[in-house]
Parts: C-alpha cells; structure tokens; sequence
C-alpha cells in the first residue's frame, strides 16, 4: 500500500476557477479545498499511513480524536489545545486524560500540510480527514468528508467532562446524548462499531467483568486474569476493545456483543435485551451495512456545530490559539 508523499497532482490547473468559490463558502464542503490545497488529502494520508505503519493502534486513537472533539462543542479542534498555567482545556478532562492519544501525529500532519499549503488548513479539518483515513487503511468503508471547519479559540474542560459519555452509561443516556447532538439511535450502534479497533484500560472496564452479569463467564474470566479487582492495581493495564481483530476494523464488534463479549459496560448496553438489540444482530451478520451505515453516521458527527466564514481561525499550531 504504497503512496507518493511528494507527486505533484494534476489539479492546479482548475485552482483559479475554484478560488473564489471555496473562499466565499461558509458551509462545510467535500471541495472545500480543491483550489487552495490540492494536495491536501494525499498529504494527510502519507502520514497517517506512515503512523498506523508504526504503531497499527494509532488508528483507533486517532479516529476517537474526532469524537471526542467532535461531542464538545462541535467539531472544532478544541481537543488539541494544550493547557496553560491561566487554561484548562480538553486533554486533561476525564474521558481524556491517560486516555486520548495521536496529538503528536496530528502536529505532524499539521507540518506537513503547512508545508504544501501555509496557513490554509484547519485542525479540525486534519482531525476529519486522519479519522476517516485510519479507517480506511484499516479494511473499513471510505467517504468524502465535508471540510472547511475552522479552529476554535477556546475549549472547555466542564463541557468535556459532560459532554463525552462515560463507559457506565446505560442505553437511554447514550441514546439521549446522541440525539441532543442529531445522532440518531442507528447512528449510535453505528458509531459504536469504532470500538472494532482499539485498546480500553482496565479501569474502565473492571466494574464490568467483575460485577455484571450480561457477561459471557469465560470471557470475564480471561479479562480478570489482566486487570486486577481492586481499584488502583493495573488501571492502565490494557485489553482490546475488540476481542478477535483489534487492528481490523469489521463487524466483529458486533459478533461479540452477540456473544456477551462487550468489553465495557457501555458496550453491552447495546445488545442486552433493549431497543438497540436488533440492529446490533443485523451489523453482526451484515457488514456491509454496517459500513454503509457507519460512513453516514460519522458524515453527520462532522456536520456538529462547525465554526465557518469569519468565526474562529484557522491555527498555525494545533496545540495553541494563535497570538
Ligand atoms: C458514546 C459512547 C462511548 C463510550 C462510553 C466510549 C468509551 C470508550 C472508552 C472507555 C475507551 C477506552 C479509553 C481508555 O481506556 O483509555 C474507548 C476507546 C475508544 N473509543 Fe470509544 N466510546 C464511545 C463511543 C465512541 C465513538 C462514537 C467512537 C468513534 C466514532 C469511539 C472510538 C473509540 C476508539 C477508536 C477507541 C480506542 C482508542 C485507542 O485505542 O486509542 N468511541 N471508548
Ligand atoms: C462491585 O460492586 C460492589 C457493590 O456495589 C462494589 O462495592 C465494588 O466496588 C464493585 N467492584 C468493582 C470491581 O467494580
Ligand atoms: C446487507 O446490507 C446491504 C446494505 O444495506 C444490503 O444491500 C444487502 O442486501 C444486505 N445483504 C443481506 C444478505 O442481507
């Protein structure tokens, strides 16, 4: 799966003829770009590829910088703000902290688009488009993502500790936070197969395999044998979200919580005998809907409150607002 960091495209020759469409466009669009960076997504995906090459979970961690961004404020780069000695931000919030990961690949694709295209691109955009490419380069569906986001020039610690759902969430709280953000039900199960890819530390799942009961026996057996009972021994030890293929992303999410094989709590909310039961059977059995599904779904978790035209800015450096 090679590709050609630096080859030259072919599109600049159409870039006088989209300048002035793509500067005058506030809404969020697949061409946002196509005159002032054409070479914009092929950039992106050079190192994105090269992370995911170094480390196959960096996929899974930079596809959740997206949601957590995007559940905060709409999808505005906030989670990358780094704290200050007077600013609290997003990465030292609950669902966050020990926990997002990628922020260093984000910098890099930053340096490498400032490179092509100086002071054009937005990080909430690098954000959409690194998530939409690990997916893809792990064996998921593809789509065009809408662009033109811009950066915001605040972000809130109290909004992310809210607004991201915690893993002990039941069904009706996942469901009730999805739709304050027009996600719908499907959306969500959709959404939720992101938890094909990736790693959960124990502390986030022990209350699960020790305590509950809509657990297969022996698989709660095989996850106690790394994260220990009592609370503060092996918290970060880490297990796959996804018990057969964690670096794939597929539908065996899904078989597994067929099986009671959900890692978290919140997982196995979404087939334990509630509304959300039947959708999870039909993505088990059908992967191909779940793509289709899951491509719609994240389109609509990128539209979430963007900043466009004149409002926020478009960052020099993802980690901090610029002076
Ligand atoms: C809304 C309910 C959700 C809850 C409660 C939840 C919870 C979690 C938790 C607890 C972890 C493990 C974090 C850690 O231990 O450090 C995790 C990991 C992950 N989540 Fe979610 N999640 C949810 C939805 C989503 C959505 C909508 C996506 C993406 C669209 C997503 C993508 C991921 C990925 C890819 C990982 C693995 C990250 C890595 O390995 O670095 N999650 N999630
Ligand atoms: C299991 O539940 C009991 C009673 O609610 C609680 O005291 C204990 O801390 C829980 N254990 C874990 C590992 O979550
Ligand atoms: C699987 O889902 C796709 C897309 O929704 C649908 O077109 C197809 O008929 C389904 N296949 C089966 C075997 O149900």
């Amino acid at each position: 799966m090679a590709l050609f960091c630096g080859s030259t495209s072919l599109m600049i020759g159409f870039s006088l003829l989209f300048l002035v469409l793509g500067s005058v466009n506030a809404t969020l669009s697949k061409d946002y770009y196509y005159s002032s960076c054409p070479k914009l997504l092929d950039t992106v995906k050079c190192t994105v590829e090269s992370a995911i090459s170094k480390e196959p979970r960096m996929g899974a961690s930079l596809l959740r910088l997206f949601f957590h961004d995007c559940f905060v404020n709409g999808c505005d780069g906030s989670i990358l703000l780094d704290d200050t000695s007077n600013f609290f931000g997003e990465k030292n919030a609950i669902p966050n902290k020990n926990s997002a990961r990628g922020f260093e690949v984000i910098d890099k694709i930053k340096s490498a688009v400032e490179e092509v295209c100086p002071g054009v691109i937005s990080c909430a955009d690098i954000v959409t488009i690194a998530a939409r490419d690990s997916v893809e380069i792990l064996g998921g569906p593809s789509w065009d993502v809408k662009l033109g986001r811009r950066d915001s020039r605040t972000a809130s610690r109290s909004a992310a500790n809210n607004g991201i759902p915690a893993p002990t969430s039941n069904l009706n709280q996942l469901i009730s936070r999805f739709s304050a953000l027009g996600l719908s039900t499907k959306d969500l199960v959709a959404l939720f197969g992101s938890h094909t890819i990736g790693q959960a530390r124990c502390t986030t799942f022990r209350g699960h395999i020790y305590n509950e009961s809509n657990i297969d026996t022996s698989f709660a057996n095989t996850r106690q044998t790394e994260c220990p009972k009592s609370r503060g021994s092996g918290d970060n030890n880490l297990a796959p979200l996804d018990l057969t293929t964690s670096t794939s992303f597929d539908n065996h999410y899904f078989k597994n919580l067929v099986e009671n094989k959900g890692l978290l709590h919140s997982d196995q909310q979404l087939f334990n005998g509630g509304s959300t039961d039947s959708i999870v059977s039909g993505y088990s059995m059908n992967s191909s809907s779940f793509f289709s599904d899951f491509a719609s779904a994240m389109i609509k978790m990128g539209d979430i409150s963007p900043l466009t035209g004149s409002n926020g800015e478009i960052r020099k450096n993802c980690r901090r607002v610029n002076l």
